[in-house]
């Protein structure tokens, strides 16, 4: 796909796309931003609520544990929802798993293509990372929590260098004010009920991980084990090499080539 070729990004398509939830959600489009997610928390302790924040490049994209997200122009979906639960809202992992099912659905939709869901809450095509979500909150002066949800999609194009191997793209030239509308859509009912969970099923179904011999680190330490069920609140069990079921709420795991 040619420079010239781009779908626009602007509040107007965001608007469109996004219909009446454009009314909740205000929408937010950059040419270019130091990561969504931070202007989202700006946005939130200067009292906004509900905003739909999306950027054509991050300069400072941010992944979890501390990472970098890289974000080359135009060829990714890159955004964060800013969201004020009413009530509290369940812990962290079962809203990135709730968003990992969102953006997989949406994917499906929009673009065609079937994702698998890597715990806690990577996407995969063909192999390899097609999205990273990263969920963060901040306090408000007046004591309310904002909730920032940060979803970066790799549409089109390849990487370089060590993001060569693990980094891929959907390959679509779907719409990406589209594709933000419809992952927003999936995600809006678990974000007003955050007791439902009909993302679980799903969220096994795709997984690459159940059933899988995996590795996580615990105090420092390679553990491993045998992935065997996600229970409700998105955290994963797994039969480790003792013969223990042990629970992994939050953390990174690998899965091991046999
Ligand atoms: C990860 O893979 O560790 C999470 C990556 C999250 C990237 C998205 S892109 C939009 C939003 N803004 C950021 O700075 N990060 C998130």
């Amino acid at each position: 796909m040619k420079k010239t070729e781009y779908d626009n990004l602007t509040n107007a398509s965001l608007r469109v796309a996004m219909g009446a939830a454009a009314e909740r959600f205000v929408p937010y489009a950059f040419d270019k931003i130091d990561s969504t997610n931070s202007e989202a928390k700006r946005r939130a302790l200067a009292g906004e609520r509900y905003a739909l924040i999306a950027a054509d490049r991050q300069t400072a994209g941010r992944g979890r544990m501390g990472r970098a997200f890289a974000s080359p122009d135009r060829t990714g979906a890159y955004f964060s929802i800013l969201y004020t639960p009413s009530a509290a809202l369940s812990d962290a992992v079962s809203i990135t798993s709730a968003t990992a099912v969102a953006v997989m659905r949406a994917i499906g939709k929009v673009c065609n293509r079937q994702t698998e869901i890597k715990w806690v809450n990577d996407l995969f095509f063909g192999g390899k990372k097609v999205c990273g979500i990263l969920a963060e909150s901040v306090m408000r002066a007046d004591g309310s929590l904002a909730l920032i949800i940060g979803i970066g999609i790799n549409l089109r194009g390849s990487f370089a260098g060590e993001l060569a191997d693990i980094a891929g793209a959907l390959d679509t030239d779907a719409e990406r004010a589209t594709l933000i509308a419809a992952v927003l859509g999936e995600l809006t009912p678990y974000l007003d009920d955050s007791s439902d969970r009909t993302w679980l099923m799903d969220y096994k179904r795709c997984s690459c991980v159940l059933g899988r011999e995996i590795e996580w680190r615990h105090s420092g330490s390679a553990q491993s084990g045998r992935a065997v069920d996600i229970d409700e609140d998105g955290a994963l069990l797994v039969r480790a090499s003792g013969g223990e079921t042990v629970r992994l709420s939050t953390g990174e795991i690998s899965l091991r080539v046999v």
